[in-house]
């Protein structure tokens, strides 16, 4: 079963309630198409939307502080408590020091929360794939919110990075994203050997939020 997670970021669409409604539309949509679907909602909204859509919640990131008195961090154990399964971390918008992520990966799983780890470069990718999240996203920092896929317009890199992540022994999900906007760029991403895309300018910004998803997720079936 191929994965579609759809990062919400800050878009305006999705800010309070509407993240529970796209939320909404995306679980129904993937689980129509047995796809497996997350949806990473603003982060002050991850409760509501957890409780309310009944969709798989990631968070967008987690904090790496520790303890209690932590003012405005956002703690794993607050990601957990919320409703979320999981989180992305290292993202190009929120990127993390190599060294805080091989002491937070381990933590985040002891915590069971699963982790999509995003890298900018197949060889960064292979070398977080060693840390061992469920997934491990390639995403080129240019390509991202440009409507031009990184399936189309860097289909070397996408196929070098399941390439050196497999190499690793690596056993989950491998994604790609940058400037996802169509069915057929999902399929050439799975034909480069991806399983499953992270999306977000695309979806949440479609008219029609459901039939966006089931037009990307057609091929992850
Ligand atoms: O996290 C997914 C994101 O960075 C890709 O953005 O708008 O190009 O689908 P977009």
């Amino acid at each position: 079963m191929g994965t579609i997670i759809v990062n919400c970021k800050n878009y305006p669409e999705v800010l309070g309630a509407g993240a529970v409604r796209l939320a909404r539309a995306v679980k129904m949509a993937s689980d129509e198409l047995g796809v497996a679907g997350v949806v990473a909602p603003p982060t002050p909204t991850l409760s509501l939307v957890a409780s309310e859509s009944g969709a798989k919640v990631y968070s967008q990131s987690v904090g790496w502080e520790e303890g209690e008195k932590t003012t405005g961090a956002v703690v794993p154990a607050a990601v957990m408590a919320a409703g979320a399964s999981g989180t992305l971390l290292n993202h190009s918008e929120a990127r993390v020091p190599r060294g805080v992520l091989a002491k937070l990966v381990p933590r985040l799983a002891e915590a069971g929360l699963e982790v999509c780890l995003c890298a900018q470069t197949s060889v960064e990718a292979a070398e977080l794939a060693l840390l061992g999240p469920e997934f491990v996203a390639i995403e080129p920092p240019e390509l991202i919110g440009s409507g031009v896929a990184v399936s189309r317009a860097r289909p070397e890199l996408v196929e070098e990075t399941v390439k050196a992540v497999r190499r690793s022994g690596f056993k989950g999900g491998i994604l790609c994203g940058a400037g996802i906007v169509t069915g057929e760029d999902v399929e050439r991403a799975v034909s480069l050997g991806v399983d499953g895309v992270l999306v977000a300018s695309s979806v949440v910004k479609a008219r029609d939020w459901g039939s966006k998803v089931r037009e990307l997720a057609r091929s992850l079936r």
